[in-house]
């Protein structure tokens, strides 16, 4: 006889390599506690309405965490012929259980079952990454609070630009993070909603309360269109698409913690706690973690792309194409969890060479800009300044000096009025702390950004 939930109106069994392409136990096990979750309150619905009883409930309740159970201690194993975790736990539970267990699956699909499953999980998953978020968001922010006064290179073009204060630079990847984690927050309206009850897709003759499974399960709100809710995965699309820009902003930030970490800046020295060693090359020490991630990317982003292809012109109810929708998800989760929680212990770890960042802003002509605005403060037009500061830097390059070396009768020749008080001007740290625009670089401004983030920080 076929063990299949299905098998009355088949006369053929599919063969066992048919069975084993078919099947998603091998991943949708994952769900395991949201399936006996959503049934329980499935079944306890079911009570309520009269549709079984409660001696029927209360022999189901107590299978399923049996069941549950079992699983957690290692001693429960699943069968491929058995297709997935719903048809799985279903089998075990009137296998233990007998009628009853039968009467489960009442007024319910495994469609409905399924993404109400999703929907828990993806619920909590994405709960515990706005809190990974905000975690390595304190990180930056403790950083950030000891170095208001050291300056760097900023840059343009990976070219030195200007000088800026490190903690601005890093503060910026804080205000990414910050519209990464509301994207996730706004994300949860539309993930935090119950499918349960839409059944196959038209919903059931079964006087069922679909209000009392979604408070049962703490859901916001309940899909208006059973058909809807069948068919919906734009929570998925939207939470690997939030994933995925999460991991992007993560993947330049780590671009930068591997260039900072060579010898040639040498800005930050990452603990040896995160970093890896050369099987063959003894000096290494290599930023392999900031690597990993940095890489770890592609598959976040292909996950986003396989999701969106694979709705592509699905046609309204559910199609077994949408099995598809948990591998990629499942994998984003893993990833971007192990990503927030390692580049947090990478950061937090690393030292800031700050002497050696000091040095190299002395070394460079990241200071031209101010140049041409001391000219501009002696009465001297923009466009003029920047004229006569390039012909400077042209001299400085020729002559092997920078801006701070530059002899004041070279300055005269420029330009009468620059005066001795230029050398003072240029000086990096000076630069930073002129800069008092809203949001800049210099010190207060800096000051002030960080504590707007101490008060966000409070009420997010
Ligand atoms: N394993 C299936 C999935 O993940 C469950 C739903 C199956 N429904 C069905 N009508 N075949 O999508």
């Amino acid at each position: 006889m076929s063990n299949k939930a299905w098998g009355g109106r088949f006369s053929e069994q599919p063969e066992d390599w048919v069975d084993e392409f078919n099947a998603s136990i091998h991943f949708d096990k994952t769900l395991i506690q949201y399936d006996v979750q959503g049934s329980i309150a499935h079944a306890k619905m079911l009570a309520k309405q009269d549709i079984i009883t409660d001696e029927d409930c209360q022999q189901i309740i107590n299978g399923l965490t049996t069941i549950l159970n079992d699983y957690e201690q290692g001693n429960l194993s699943f069968d491929v012929s058995l297709e997935d975790i719903h048809l799985n736990i279903e089998h075990e539970l009137i296998k233990r259980i007998g009628d009853a267990g039968g009467r489960l699956h009442t007024g319910r699909s495994r469609n409905d079952q399924v993404t109400t499953d999703m929907h828990l999980y993806t619920k909590e998953e994405v709960t515990q990454i706005i809190e990974l978020v905000n975690e390595l968001q304190q990180t930056i922010v403790n950083i950030a609070e000891q170095h208001v006064n050291t300056i760097m290179p900023g840059y343009t073009h990976l070219q030195r630009a200007q000088p800026i204060s490190f903690a601005h630079h890093i503060l910026t990847y804080y205000w990414m993070l910050d519209r990464d984690k509301s994207r996730f927050q706004d994300s949860l309206k539309r993930i935090d909603i119950s499918p349960l009850g839409a059944a196959a897709l038209s919903g059931t003759t079964y006087p069922i309360d679909r209000h009392e499974t979604q408070s049962l399960l703490n859901f916001g709100s309940v899909y208006e269109n059973s058909i809807d809710a069948v068919s919906d995965r734009d929570y998925i699309v939207e939470t690997l698409h939030n994933i995925s820009l999460t991991m992007i902003h993560l993947s330049r930030f780590a671009e930068e913690i591997i260039f900072w970490s060579s010898a040639e800046a040498n800005f930050v020295t990452l603990s040896d706690a995160f970093s890896t060693g050369s099987s063959i090359m003894p000096q290494k020490k290599n930023p392999d973690m900031a690597e990993l991630i940095r890489g770890k990317v592609g598959r976040t982003t292909g996950n986003l792309m396989s999701i969106l292809m694979t709705l592509k012109g699905l046609p309204l109810a559910y199609n077994k194409d949408m099995q598809e929708d948990k591998e990629g998800l499942f994998d984003a989760v893993h990833t971007i969890k192990g990503s927030l929680r390692i580049f947090a212990g990478m950061i937090d770890t690393m030292t800031v060479n700050v002497d050696h960042l000091q040095q190299t802003v002395y070394n460079d002509f990241s200071n031209a800009t101010e140049l041409a605005d001391y000219l501009v403060n002696k009465g001297v037009p923009f466009r003029s300044a920047h004229e006569i500061v390039g012909k400077i830097v042209l001299w400085s390059i020729q002559h092997n000096v920078y801006l701070l070396d530059v002899p004041l009768e070279e300055y005269q020749k420029a330009h009468k009025r620059i005066d001795s008080d230029i050398y003072d001007y240029l000086k990096p740290e000076n630069c930073v702390s002129r800069r008092i625009s809203y949001g800049s670089t210099g010190q207060s401004a800096v000051e002030h950004q960080l504590s707007v983030i101490k008060q966000h920080l409070k009420t997010n």
